[in-house]
């Protein structure tokens, strides 16, 4: 997926661009280019290639210049190649930009026709046509008035040589934030890019045109002048790096414990029998909710599915879970009764973004479960609670996965007590085996040479079936979902008791089914699943609660868990599941952290 950066300040820009360039790498991009006004000129350098390749031909032009804008670029229109590689250029004008206009074919026509020639197949160049189009001594002004032609999701960077101590930045849609320093400003499309340089953000709504010169900032929506507040983010830089770890996946599955313990601490005080997560306007709003929708994207989803399992359990009310992509299309029932719940990692996803504003548009009370903070999800529901996983660096999400887990346990818990069907006693012991997860999730990491080696007998492999029940379901669906992502390897997640409906055919000696097994109260039913795998000669791998070893006679692999309190095991189960994936793309010599075709936000649909 693009990346955006600029800077303007008294640092040398071309090193701090490029810095942070490298932090955005982890979201794929194909090509990669700088621009920036050097004694007065504006020049630009963009290449096919990584960053690497970028500052090797930067070096040779040895620009002096404090204010850049710089670009990674994830080929959507046009190839990957350096002429459509970012920045484009009109006429004295540096544009960046991340998303896709839909209507750039008419608008280009429009343009050649008042005498613009375009070189690049790419939407981006008819943008900076459009601002030179409109320019009259304000760039500014030109970008207003330029993206009120702008149909599409899309968040741009401008520099021009006419106006060399300014950068102008537009978001429509497509994140876009602002960086906060001593007498010096970011722009990024990802916080992560700014970590080392500030941890004063603003994120920017849709609309708002951004003006940074040396004085200071504005921010203009739709005609206005409007105040937004600068963010203090608690991510420290040092989670945005690697710190020894071959992978940042592999780093953030280690970090488990740390993000689940972050995540809950301070949630709920004992002493007080109360819950921290919701304001109270929204708490008053809540206790007339009498059905819950739960709505997101691949992992995210996942988490939905674990969370219904609760919601059922502690608030007893009907739960549905849908992908969003899905939902947003549907002619689902929502009323001022329902709560819709959004689970983000990112909070920009396009499609979860999307069923959103569809709910709240319906009269529901929404919800966002987000990692980022000022994000368009976590701004746009009624009310957020954060996971405090800290970013989220390798496409493969995995701690955003158990820490999205951590809060709707909690919600859970917190929505049954409100609702009078847990009382204190019941809330305050469940909260206690909650706050024992991350203790159990560092036990299950000591799996981690085991499955290394696990991995290294079956990563030839062509097909994998993953099997579970109940808690246990949604961590099968999420065990494939991470091998197939980053090994390339087809995997396929089941409800174990679904299988003699189909998938059984596809059982023979050379699959290998993995079970996810604890003991809890479909233990007995999914043994039974194990011998219907074996009586077929399939290979079964299986995860199962320590103390169990009976199983081990039925499964060719076994491996042990700690018990956990019956609820909470996906906490511990998908961990192993996250080591092996990573082991068996690892030692593919496959990219873990950026697998082909993804992008760790979808931004778009
Ligand atoms: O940022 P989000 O949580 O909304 O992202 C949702 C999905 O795109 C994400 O979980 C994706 O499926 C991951 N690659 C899974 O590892």
């Amino acid at each position: 997926m693009c990346g955006i950066v600029g800077y303007l300040g008294k640092r040398d820009a071309v090193e701090v661009v490029l810095d942070a360039l490298k932090r955005l790498e982890y979201r794929g991009y194909d090509s990669a280019g700088i621009g920036v006004i050097s004694n007065g000129k504006l020049k630009v350098v963009k290449t096919k290639g990584k960053i690497r390749d970028l500052a090797t031909v930067v070096k040779e032009h040895d620009f002096k210049s404090n204010i850049a804008i710089g670009h990674t670029r994830w080929a959507t229109h046009g190839k990957p190649t350096d002429v459509n590689a970012h920045p484009h250029v009109c006429e004295g004008i540096a544009v960046v930009h991340n998303g896709i206009i839909e209507n750039y074919m008419e608008l280009k026509e429009f343009l050649v026709n008042k005498g613009y020639s375009f070189e690049s197949q790419t939407d981006t160049e008819v943008i900076a046509a459009l601002i030179k189009d409109n320019y009259e001594g304000s760039l500014f002004e030109a970008v207003i008035n330029a993206c009120k032609n702008l149909v599409g999701s899309f968040a741009i960077a401008v520099i021009c040589e006419m106006e060399p101590d300014v950068i102008v930045g537009y978001r429509k849609e497509s994140p876009l934030v602002l960086g906060v320093g001593d007498s010096e400003y970011f722009l990024a499309s990802d916080i992560p890019a700014l970590l080392p340089y500030t941890n004063k953000i603003v994120p920017l709504e849709d609309g708002d045109c951004l003006l940074i010169t040396r004085e200071g900032f504005t921010i203009s929506n739709n005609g206005d002048l409007v105040n937004r507040d600068i963010m203090t983010i608690s991510w420290s830089p040092v989670l945005a790096e690697k710190t020894g770890y071959k992978h940042f996946m592999q780093k953030e599955i280690f970090e488990q414990p740390r993000a689940v313990a972050d995540t809950i601490h301070g949630i709920y005080s004992f002493d007080e029998n109360r819950f921290y997560l919701v304001e109270s306007e929204f708490e008053e709003r809540l206790k007339g909710v009498n059905r819950i929708v739960a709505v997101a994207c691949g992992t995210s989803y996942h988490a939905c599915l674990v969370g219904r399992y609760w919601l059922e359990r502690y608030a007893l009310l009907p739960v549905e879970v849908d992908i969003a992509s899905e939902f947003r299309y549907r002619d689902i029932f929502i009323d001022d009764k329902t709560l819709a719940i959004f689970v983000s990692q990112s909070g920009e996803t396009a499609d979860t973004l999307a069923a959103l504003k569809m709910s709240k548009k319906r009269g529901a009370l929404t919800l966002a479960i987000c990692n980022v903070m000022g994000s368009s999800i976590a701004r746009e529901a009624h009310d957020v609670i954060y996971t405090h996983a800290g970013p989220e660096i390798g496409v493969a999400s995995t701690k955003a996965f158990t820490t999205q887990m951590a809060v709707l346990y909690a919600f859970s818990l917190y929505l049954g007590s409100l609702k009078g069907h847990l009382n204190n006693k019941d809330v305050s012991s469940r909260f206690t085996e909650l706050m024992k997860t991350p203790r159990l999730i560092e036990e299950a990491l000591e799996l981690d040479k085991k499955l290394l080696e696990l991995a290294l007998k079956y990563l030839d492999k062509k097909d994998f079936l993953y099997l579970g029940r109940y808690l246990s379901y949604p961590i099968a669906l999420e065990g494939a979902l991470k091998l197939k992502e980053i090994s390339y390897i087809h995997a396929e997640g089941y409800p174990a008791g679904e299988m003699k409906h189909g998938p059984i055919a596809l059982i023979d000696k050379e699959m290998p089914v993995v079970v996810v097994a604890p003991v809890d109260r479909v233990y007995e039913k999914v043994k039974g699943n194990i011998e219907e795998v074996k009586a077929r000669d399939g290979i079964v791998i299986a995860f199962t609660s320590e103390g169990s070893e009976e199983i081990s006679k039925k499964c060719d692999h076994t491996f042990y868990l700690p018990k956990t309190y019956e609820d909470l095991s996906p906490f511990v189960y998908v961990v192993p599941l996250q080591l092996f994936a990573y082991h068996v793309a690892e030692r593919k010599g496959l990219d873990v952290d950026q697998p082909r075709n993804l992008a760790k936000a979808v931004t778009v649909e």
